[in-house]
């Protein structure tokens, strides 16, 4: 199993631009085609929120119009910036495991040797995000069916990493989601959003873990909790299922540089050894 996740595209209605300066919308497009010409494929695309920026209907048109264009199985879930509604009409085609309910989306995969479980942590007019009834519900009795190795995708991280901007606008029940790792050793990773980095931590037996954005990131700082974003470059995450070892993730940046080369022993080392 190998997946590529992105987060937080944030994208905007055609010919429009993220607070009036970013070209969100250029530089999406140009990643959807960076991942679509990797040459070592994933088995799937993962996105986790914030599809867009404003949850309006035609910056869903743009969205799904782009996204549409990935090579690969697309599994995603809305961030606080999304509509529910909107979102659930721009990717029900996409991504049919979605339903057809946008206040209860919660869905599982089940073609890998590991279960993923997307869940929405969203709550519709709140940067925060919440765990509903129903999706702890959901999440305890799929855990129950077996002992299967399980990743939750979801956006808002389930606890705090530290970061004065970000803690206020996690996950407010994520304590449940922990009493979940804690009953659940199978439940072995977190992957979400939101934070705009990525930044990992672990409760128990399970990685907790936010994915970069595509596009603008936010600093990491423990006391400084202004609303600060910057440009440094995107990335998205690589998971791969390592025979013998299990999930490996990396981090693969989308800024432009020289390389790979291949090495050359003329200009190496004498100690050296391939
Ligand atoms: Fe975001």
């Amino acid at each position: 199993m190998f997946l590529a996740q992105l987060s937080d595209l944030h994208f905007r209605a055609q010919g429009t631009k993220l607070y009036d300066f970013i070209d969100v919308n250029s530089i999406n497009a140009e990643i959807i085609n960076r991942v679509n010409a990797l040459a070592e494929r994933p088995d799937a695309v993962i996105i986790t929120g914030d599809i867009v920026n404003c949850g309006e209907p035609g910056e869903y048109r743009l969205a799904r119009r782009l996204l549409s264009q990935l090579d690969y199985p697309l599994y995603l879930i809305p961030g606080n910036h999304d509509n529910k509604a909107y979102f659930l009409d721009a990717f029900a085609e996409l991504c049919p495991l979605l339903g057809l309910d946008a206040d209860d989306i919660a869905y599982a995969v089940d073609r890998f040797p590991v279960r993923l479980l997307f869940i929405d942590s969203s709550i519709t007019g709140a940067s925060w995000g919440r765990l509903s009834d129903n999706t702890l519900r959901w999440l305890e009795k799929t855990l129950s069916q077996d002992d299967k190795e399980s990743y939750i995708f979801m956006h808002h991280p389930p606890l705090a990493f530290g970061s004065a901007q970000m803690d206020p606008i996690a996950c407010e029940n994520g304590a449940a989601l922990l009493a979940l790792i804690e009953r659940f050793p199978q439940l072995t990773r977190v992957f979400c959003g939101h934070v705009h980095r990525m930044i990992a931590t672990q409760y128990r037996q399970a990685l907790i873990c936010s994915a970069p954005a595509t596009v603008h990131q936010v600093p990491y700082l423990h006391s400084d909790d202004r609303a600060l974003y910057s440009l440094e470059p995107g990335a998205m995450m690589l998971h791969n299922l390592v025979p013998d070892v299990g999930l490996v993730t990396s981090y693969h940046s989308f800024a432009h540089f020289a390389g790979p080369w291949l090495y050359s022993p003329q200009i190496g080392c004498p100690g050296d050894v391939f």
